[in-house]
């Protein structure tokens, strides 16, 4: 949420920055600004997207080899230039950009005004900026002391970095609760808020921890902590490479990680699914085992999409290794009196593992003395280094906002997870984990055949792009597909839907249909097949407009249907990470008929680092 990147050494930073601000811009895109240091020091901000601020950067001939930059998402104050990265102090000698919400920032506003200090906009940075200066002014202190002191005095989250007119030669950067990363160069350092803006220079890279702050020069970094303790940091390298987080000839980068999908699918069970010894391997939660078996319960906790892959894993956790599983918003958990102790075992999804609600799920389970696993999708991200053992997803970069390929990568970890723990529990018999095994491995295969032939979910698109509501229906492992389908359309078409388990119709959401509501019925289990067509036919009676997702062997609910998209068998549950691909593409072409920004929807951010 929010991206930062800076740069300094012997290249153009602004070019740096703009390219990186770019390739950050699916964290956010309100407003934009950059502050550049070459003898002065020229800082440009402006409301809407980085082609904005590159327009100005052209425009003004901005040039240097130090600088910082931003792309926002607004939380404090609307996004307008004036509240657009960098801010500044009333002497306007630094510059500052900073993702998180300082928290405390009315009580130091109000303080600050009462030492005469104006301010020019309404962000909780601004008051940062002005405690920085406030700080450095009226006492002794050198600069990078008074931006130590002045963290010591805030509440709330920052990933921050400082450049001063007057200290050409560093950058300073800290870090609590929003993560920064120190790209390493030839005589040249990055800063930047993920791997994207860096991975094109150096694949080297240190991690800062909360409550660290590093200075940086051309000639090396120093990280110490808010204590001022030196600390010597590991050098990590970097996994991702450029091709990666490039559209690769696709219009956007959601339907190039649509079409991934094969791929990730079976990289994410490259070496974990053994075929020939029907057996899951996950390296990760080797010596973890015997806990997660004698567990009293796992609670899955997690946000959006994350949070529909966790329901379809309570329901493979209950059925293969009949752990008990409650699935949580981590938002919700965090402030719940969840009773969660030491026979418990949380485990926390996020495809960024950065999302603040589920990072601070897993730090209240753990204060509690739970055993905490992750599945993440992002290598290094803060929740992967949180837990206490897990399962990377391996489907590579997402930058699409709208997350597509790490659901169906999450939803695989979880199956194997769950026959990994079936195996282990002695509760999933020889013939079944031999079958699931042989359904797993075909997946990437019958997402493929999916993918081959659109035509059927483009033209359904045609017909209901402009339709003001939709509803999603799906019944036991579809049901969670059934929401995600429905979140998809809602997060880039803005079109309102919603999903519902088909059964809970007639409880209510039923009077809302006429014969004008599309119905998206997900008809892709057999067990639940015929309660699955009584649902239909009781949307058929009140004439709403059936489109059917279903798979070969479903043709009773494909003849009530107006539209039919077919899908490939497979077993019950499996059937999610087929069954959600037609919905993805069908809000991704619904949202391009509607020229929506399929890639930045309004409001959004990829990752959500604030509450
Ligand atoms: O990075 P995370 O998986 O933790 O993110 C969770 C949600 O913010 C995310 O899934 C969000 O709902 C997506 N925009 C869904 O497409």
């Amino acid at each position: 949420m929010c991206g930062i990147v800076g740069y300094i050494g012997h290249r153009d930073a602004a070019e740096i920055i703009l390219k990186g601000l770019q390739r950050l811009e699916y964290r956010g895109y309100d407003s934009a600004g950059m502050a550049v240091i070459n003898g002065q020091m020229d800082v440009l901000k402006v409301k809407g997207k980085v082609k904005e601020l590159l327009k100005m950067t052209r425009k003004k001939k901005v040039h240097g080899s130090l600088g910082i930059g931003h792309t926002r998402w607004a939380t404090h104050g609307e996004p307008n230039d004036v509240n657009a990265h960098p801010h500044m102090g009333a002497y306007r000698k630094f510059a500052l950009v900073h993702n998180g919400i300082i928290e405390n920032y009315d009580v130091l506003r109000q303080d600050l005004g009462q030492k005469g200090h104006h301010f020019a906009g309404d962000t909780d940075t601004e008051v940062l900026a002005h405690l920085i200066e406030e700080i450095h002014e009226m006492s002794d202190v050198d600069f990078t002391e008074a931006v130590r002191l002045a963290l010591t005095q805030v509440e709330g989250t920052y990933g921050i970095a400082i450049v001063h007119k007057y200290h050409p030669d560093r950058i300073i950067v800290a870090r609590k609760g929003s993560p920064l990363l120190i790209g390493i160069g030839d005589g040249e350092y990055f800063v930047a808020s993920d791997a994207s803006p860096v991975i094109e220079f150096t694949k080297k890279v240190v991690y800062l921890e909360d409550d660290e702050m590093a200075v940086i020069s051309r000639e090396g970094y120093e990280v110490s902590t808010l204590k001022n303790v030196p600390l010597t940091k590991e050098v990590h390298e970097l996994a991702m490479n450029l091709e990666q987080i490039e559209k690769g000839g696709f219009p956007h980068f959601m339907l190039k990680e649509i079409f991934e999908q094969p791929d990730t699918i079976a990289d994410c069970m490259r070496g974990r699914l053994i075929v020939d010894e029907n057996r899951i391997q996950l390296g990760g939660l080797t010596g973890v085992e015997k806990r997660l078996a004698s567990a009293r319960r796992v609670i899955i906790a997690a946000c959006g999409t994350s949070w529909h892959a966790g329901l379809v894993g309570e329901y493979l956790f209950e059925y293969l290794a009949h752990i008990p599983v409650e699935v949580e918003y981590a938002s919700e958990f965090r402030y719940r009196e969840t009773l969660i102790n030491e026979q418990d075992v949380m485990l926390v999804i996020s495809q960024s593992g950065e999302t603040a609600d589920t990072l601070a799920a897993l730090r209240q389970a753990r204060k509690r003395g739970a055993m905490v696993l992750g599945i993440c999708n992002v290598v290094g991200s803060t929740i992967a280094r949180e837990t206490d053992a897990g399962v990377y997803t391996h489907a590579g970069p997402e930058i699409g906002v709208a997350s597509t390929k790490a659901f169906t990568a999450q939803v695989t970890v979880l199956a194997m997870m769950a026959m990994m723990m079936g195996r282990y529990k002695k509760v999933l018999s020889d013939e079944l984990m031999a079958e699931l095994v042989r359904e797993l491995n075909r997946v990437p295969s019958l997402v493929k055949m999916i993918l081959r032939d659109t035509k059927k979910i483009e033209e359904v698109a045609r017909l209901f792009t402009y339709a003001p509501n939709f509803l999603y229906l799906g019944r036991s492992y579809n049901f969670p597909v059934a929401l995600e389908g429905a979140l998809k359309l809602k997060e880039i078409s803005y079109i309102h839907a919603e999903g519902y388990p088909a059964a809970e119709m007639k409880h209510g959401p039923i009077a809302l249909i006429d014969e004008h509501m599309p119905v998206v019925v997900i008809a892709a289990t057999d067990h639940t097949n015929d309660k699955m067509i009584s649902n239909v036919e009781e949307v058929k009676a009140r004439k709403g407009r059936i489109i059917a997702i279903s798979s070969n062997g479903q043709s009773e609910v494909g003849k009530l249907a107006e539209f039919t998209i077919t899908i490939p068998e497979i077993h019950d549950c499996l059937s999610p990470l087929v069954a959600v691909v037609p919905l993805q593409l069908l809000s991704y072409y619904i949202a391009v008929n509607r020229k929506c920004d399929v890639d930045q929807p309004r409001n959004l951010a990829k990752s959500v680092t604030v509450e």
